[in-house]
């Protein structure tokens, strides 16, 4: 009896000797992670070489951290997910830490600053612009678009009869001289366009009227290069086909293209000579280069002519096989370089070919 007695007491003794094991390996594991916790928190990193000093210690392959992992042999099964989620816990905060401090410290040891003024202007884009040139012809478009014109465009590389034959300038006629050719066959069939008008008979040749055309183009002169004529240059033609137009209706659009571009119907009418139309007649604005002091662009008149224009001589009309008893309009031709000089008072033409970044800068924000 006695003998079960004692052997009883000895169970007891034994198990509870089991448990306080138990808890202090358990206390054991859980201080060392908390243990290894503060120390990575306090660890001072201050120049390059330290976070890497850091990386190897704690995150390295044989590091503190992988080094704790072996601690999982002493957890109970029962507290071994416990441990699992400390010790990543503790591999996160070292990793946070390691990767912020190497971002602040890895230029060349130096501390990046991160405190930079939200509110300083920013750097100057080096966006492009368009040409004037360009700002101007797109300007011109939109305001016959307004009124119902749709662009039409036709080559560069013209034969004898589009650009001068059907237009009432047969060859030989003296009015071709006004238009210093450039031939590209000996026997002159051939040409680069002088005027954007050889799209009008290309356009009436395809006989679908009404027509309300405009073409913006490229055309070319033998002219000697000055402030005001180059030898190619760019040019906007309009037309306008249809039953019953008068010179009232070519006025109203001349006044209203003026009243759009330079926001003012200010424009002078004179009558002039096209072979292509009659009557004709030329269009000038103001000077706005010398404010009609007088200048060479003006020639010293205080105006400049920029457009010709007139209604459409019946001779066009019927080289197109267009019955010109019952259907007649007016056109119109005017110089894109001319018009840009006078909007942004430019006194040399040159300048639109110069290639120079100085001038064409001062036209990106008009894009
Ligand atoms: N083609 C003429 C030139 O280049 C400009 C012109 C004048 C066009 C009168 C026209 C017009 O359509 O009607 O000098």
């Amino acid at each position: 009896m006695f003998f079960l007695f004692i052997c009883f007491f000895i169970r007891i003794g034994r198990k509870n000797q089991t448990l306080q094991g138990q808890k202090l390996i358990e206390v054991n594991w859980k201080q060392k992670i908390e243990e290894l916790k503060l120390e990575i928190e306090q660890y001072k990193i201050e120049n390059a070489s330290s976070v890497e000093k850091f990386r190897i210690a704690y995150l390295g392959t044989k590091g503190r951290l992988k080094d704790s992992m072996s601690l999982i042999a002493q957890v109970p099964s029962e507290s071994k997910k416990e441990f699992g989620l400390l010790i990543n816990d503790v591999k996160k905060m070292a990793e946070t830490k390691w990767t912020e401090t190497k971002d602040r410290y890895e230029n060349n040891g130096e501390q990046k600053s991160i405190d930079f003024d939200l509110t300083a202007p920013s750097f100057q884009s080096l966006s492009g612009g368009h040409h004037p040139i360009s700002i101007v012809r797109r300007r011109i478009i939109s305001i016959f678009e307004r009124i119902g014109f749709t662009v039409e465009e036709g080559p560069e590389i013209e034969d004898d009869w589009h650009n001068f034959t059907a237009l009432n300038l047969p060859k030989n006629h003296p009015a071709r001289d006004m238009q210093d050719t450039f031939f590209l066959t000996p026997d002159l069939e051939w040409m680069l366009r002088t005027h954007t008008s050889n799209v009008q008979i290309r356009a009436m040749e395809r006989n679908e009227l009404p027509l309300r055309i405009i073409n913006p183009g490229r055309v070319y002169r033998n002219e000697t290069i000055s402030a005001r004529a180059h030898c190619t240059f760019h040019q906007v033609e309009g037309l306008y086909i249809d039953e019953g137009v008068s010179f009232a209706d070519l006025k109203q659009v001349i006044y209203f293209f003026a009243k759009e571009l330079f926001g003012s119907e200010n424009i002078r009418m004179r009558p002039s000579y096209f072979p292509f139309t009659e009557p004709s007649a030329e269009v000038d604005v103001p000077c706005f280069i010398c404010e009609q002091k007088g200048c060479n662009i003006c020639k010293y008149t205080g105006w400049v002519e920029i457009l010709g224009c007139g209604m459409v001589d019946p001779a066009v009309l019927k080289n197109c096989n267009i019955d010109s008893e019952k259907y007649n309009g007016f056109a119109f031709g005017m110089g894109i370089e001319r018009i840009t000089m006078l909007l942004y008072q430019i006194d040399d033409l040159r300048l639109f070919w110069q290639n120079d970044i100085r001038f064409l800068q001062q036209f990106r924000s008009n894009s």
